[in-house]
């Protein structure tokens, strides 16, 4: 089967098709025949490395923690799956830089991360949504959940992430602003949750979000990281939520705790959706919310774009420069 995989460190250019032997899944695993992988920031950031604390991966590495497919064969210990079934899953239980393979025709897993896809939710959407979606839900559920009426600033705001975070911060009551990159982009978070947008590589973005929301935010939801973290603090309400879950623009800079107590006493998050719905059965239940949200028109998922596996080398370096919103694939 054809896989991409990387040897080394670096550019869009490091990524390699190879060909592999796949064996028979063990007892307790499944393979998947992938239909649609989901491509995530964080793809680029194992590509690139220099992101981690202690071990990185050993090369070769495959890429990818997020697919959709289909059930091809089962280990003898597995229940409750069987051949033909769709599933999907997000991560395979380790830390997501060292738990990847998903840019692979196909891959056996263990059974315990797979979650069945219900009749009305596609591959793509499942493959578009799932990891991003568990990520979301993190924040919402672990960090802050956003209350009627209040003000939540959510950063690239048209981002895979950013974008599911803001519809549902909208319809959990919030006021929603996002910061995003470019006039497109701001009609596309518009459209998905946003009340008010910033176009924050043209205008201070600290300044219009007080304007915007003059008693302060209630919560920042933060994926770029270095560029807009610390600022942040200076738009929050007394004991308002900072919550970075992502670092597209690099890691947040060391900074002196008692910038929190200074800003208001700001109480800060740290989440990944690994740890979180970690079990089968709260991960199913908390795929089991996203789903229902999307079949409600709550949150729409949008695959902006999508790739044959063998031109990920563009799709990387298209995601790389913030050229796309929503979700990206990759099809095997
Ligand atoms: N904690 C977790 O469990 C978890 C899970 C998933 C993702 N993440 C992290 O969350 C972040 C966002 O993920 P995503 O899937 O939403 O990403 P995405 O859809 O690829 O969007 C990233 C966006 O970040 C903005 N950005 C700001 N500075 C940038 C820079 N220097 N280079 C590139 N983009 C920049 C761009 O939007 P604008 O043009 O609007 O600025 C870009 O479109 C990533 O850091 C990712 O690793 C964390």
């Amino acid at each position: 089967m054809q896989a991409i995989a990387i040897h080394r460190n670096g550019g869009p250019e490091v990524l390699e098709a190879v060909s592999l032997e796949l064996p028979p899944p063990g007892a307790r695993q499944v393979r998947v025949r992938h239909t649609a992988i989901g491509l995530n920031f964080s793809d680029i950031n194992v590509r690139n490395g220099g992101f981690y604390l202690g071990d990185g991966p050993q090369f070769p590495v495959i890429l990818g923690n997020e697919a959709a497919g289909v059930v091809e064969d089962v280990g003898g210990e597995v229940t409750g799956l069987r051949t033909g079934d769709r599933v999907a899953y997000a991560g395979t239980g380790g830390l997501f830089f060292h738990d990847t393979g998903a840019y692979a025709e196909q891959r056996n897993l263990p059974a315990t991360c797979l979650v069945k896809l219900p009749d009305d939710i596609s591959d793509q959407q499942a493959a578009a949504m799932l990891l991003k979606g568990l990520t979301a839900s993190v924040v919402i559920h672990r960090c802050h959940q956003p209350q009627p009426d209040e003000a939540i600033l959510v950063h690239a705001a048209s981002s895979g992430v950013g974008s599911l975070l803001a519809q549902w911060s909208h319809h959990l009551g919030a006021k929603v602003i996002g910061t995003v990159g470019s006039a497109v982009k701001a009609e596309f978070a518009r459209g998905h949750g946003c009340d008010h947008t910033i176009l924050y590589r043209q205008e201070d973005f600290v300044a219009a979000t007080k304007k915007l929301a003059p008693q302060g935010l209630a919560a920042v939801f933060d994926g770029v990281g270095k560029d807009t973290f610390i600022p942040s603090f200076d738009c929050m309400r007394p004991f308002g939520a900072v919550v970075n879950y992502g670092n597209a623009s690099g890691n947040v800079p060391p900074f002196n705790l008692m910038l929190l107590a200074q800003k208001g006493c700001l109480v800060l998050h740290r989440p990944g959706f690994g740890f979180h719905a970690a079990t089968p059965e709260t991960r199913a239940e908390a795929c089991g919310e996203l789903f229902q949200l999307v079949r409600s028109g709550a949150i729409k998922v949008e695959v902006s774009r999508t790739y044959p596996l063998t031109q990920v080398a563009q799709a990387h370096a298209d995601v790389e420069q913030g050229l796309t919103v929503g979700s990206v694939l990759l099809i095997p």
